[in-house]
């Protein structure tokens, strides 16, 4: 369970009025500590019934590459930009999006994240306040400011669209790979406080 608790009075303030209120609230989880945030989309089918992000086919993606990579999920926190599953599995629209927001700029702001991972263009897009195609920045580090606060960036594909064939597992894998390159750089450079996070993945 997370540790990172959201006052009720600031839930049941910001949760009225979405198009999806009635459904069950997946909220983020895993380690926060380290700094290092993982964004998908939306909560599916899977998310909702036990109440966590990323635990369904995509999520079983996810935590193969990262283990091939040599990346532990347990290391990194992991939400998504809807917190409630949209109807029939479909993409959440602008106005779910922006219902949500406010608890994201919530998560990032208490996090103060070292690195954020998007998963896929809805996560990319609302990090990086643009529309721009996955294909141009994706494996990319980027700088974005959010808040008046400067974030680093790592776009990658969301695990469906591996899923779906858009790209195979070993070169879905080449971007988990470079992913732990640059958290290593980072974590050596910048943020020596959390010397143990890079022994743990990077001296293997
Ligand atoms: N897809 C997402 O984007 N998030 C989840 O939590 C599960 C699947």
């Amino acid at each position: 369970m997370s540790k990172l608790e959201f006052p009720s009075s600031y839930i049941k303030f910001n949760c009225t009025g979405c198009p999806l209120e009635e459904n069950k609230i997946v909220w983020g989880q895993g380690n926060y500590k380290n700094k290092i945030m993982f964004i998908g989309e939306a909560p599916g089918v899977n998310e909702e019934k036990f109440g966590k992000p990323f635990v369904g086919r995509s999520g079983n993606l996810l935590n193969i590459m990262l283990e091939k990579a040599g990346l532990n999920r347990e290391l990194f926190y992991v939400t998504n930009i809807v917190k409630c599953r949209p109807p029939n599995n479909r993409q959440p629209n602008d106005e779910e999006k922006l219902c949500c927001r406010s608890f994201l700029r919530l998560e990032i702001t208490k996090i103060a994240p070292k690195l954020i991972v998007t998963l896929g263009s809805t996560a990319t897009n609302a990090i990086l306040f643009n529309r721009r195609s996955m294909k141009l920045i994706v494996g990319k580090l980027v700088k974005t400011k959010i808040d008046l606060y400067s974030y680093l960036v790592f776009p990658m594909y969301h695990p469906s669209y591996v899923l779906r064939s858009g790209i195979t597992r070993d070169d879905y894998l080449i971007f988990f790979l470079k992913l732990k390159r640059v958290i290593c750089k980072i974590y050596l450079t910048q943020y020596k406080r959390l010397r143990w996070l890079v022994n743990e993945i990077c001296k293997k």
